[in-house]
């Protein structure tokens, strides 16, 4: 396996870009193919076995690129299918999960929200990491229709806002200090949500975390690319582009294509 080969990442559609752009801003000389499964989302509907069933596809898509690592940009995709993933292939993977625990440790009113699709919070990997934070109450909120808009491209409307004000009042009104986003498509409703929750309470999503880890584990493997060329990233969705070219906001490398 070449360095210079790229990191694979997937999501049920365009929410991962925003892992994307944290990698991106880490580490900016690794090529990356992103595989936007649009046509395919919400996965957060889904049986575990369905997932499951959709994760092979799109990590068969990427190594078929001979990508040298798999991103998982998806929490729903991650907490059902990376154990499965992991045995089947050979390459690393990273998952990405809810940031429940800098939250924990930082909360002071020891309540905090979150907010995830509902094949995360249903799932056995989310739980058990909840179990072991028995001090604090997570309150929990399934974000209904909040992927079907972002994908639909309606972030900046009203029906959004109504959507947040009815899942995110009720958590506010139970003291949470923390906000935890579950989902890799909701970083892009932080200014939305700011609009309703109060200033004291944080936004924590895992993008960062993702992002280093990414870095520590291409160490490891020995498999960073010591190129000085900044890499511009190729992305592949198989539905309408349009939308992920507005969410990206650069012109870039990207195609449409049915997998
Ligand atoms: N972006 C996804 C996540 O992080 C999944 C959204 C969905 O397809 O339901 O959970």
């Amino acid at each position: 396996m070449s360095n210079t080969n790229p990191i694979g990442l997937f999501d049920s559609g365009i929410g991962g870009t925003s892992i994307w752009k944290e990698i991106h801003q880490l580490l900016p000389y690794e090529n990356t193919i992103y595989l936007a499964d649009s046509k395919n989302a919400p996965y957060g509907k889904r049986s575990k076995e369905e997932i499951i069933d959709l994760c092979y596809k799109n990590v068969d898509f990427l190594l078929e690129q001979n990508c040298k690592m798999i991103v998982v940009a998806c929490n729903t995709a991650t907490t059902n299918a990376i154990k499965e993933l992991r045995a089947k292939y050979d390459v690393p993977f990273i998952g990405i999960e809810p940031a429940i625990k800098p939250a924990a440790n930082q909360s002071e009113t020891q309540t905090i929200g979150i907010l995830a699709t509902k094949g995360t919070l249903n799932s056995d990997l989310f739980n058990k990491h909840v179990e072991s934070y028995s001090n604090i109450r997570v309150l929990e909120q399934v974000g209904y229709g909040l992927v079907e808009l972002i994908e639909g491209g309606k972030i900046d409307t009203e029906e959004m806002r109504n959507l947040l004000k009815i899942y995110l009042r009720p958590m506010v009104a139970e003291n949470i200090d923390y906000l935890v986003l579950g989902c890799s498509h909701y970083p892009y409703l932080i200014p939305e949500i700011k609009k309703i929750i109060p200033p004291h309470v944080k936004i924590i999503d895992s993008g960062e975390a993702v992002a280093r880890q990414t870095k520590a584990i291409l160490e490891k493997n020995n498999l960073l690319n010591n190129s000085k060329k900044v890499s511009e990233g190729l992305f592949y969705v198989n539905s309408d582009s349009q939308v992920l070219k507005n969410i990206l906001g650069f012109e870039t490398n990207v195609f449409e294509k049915d997998f």
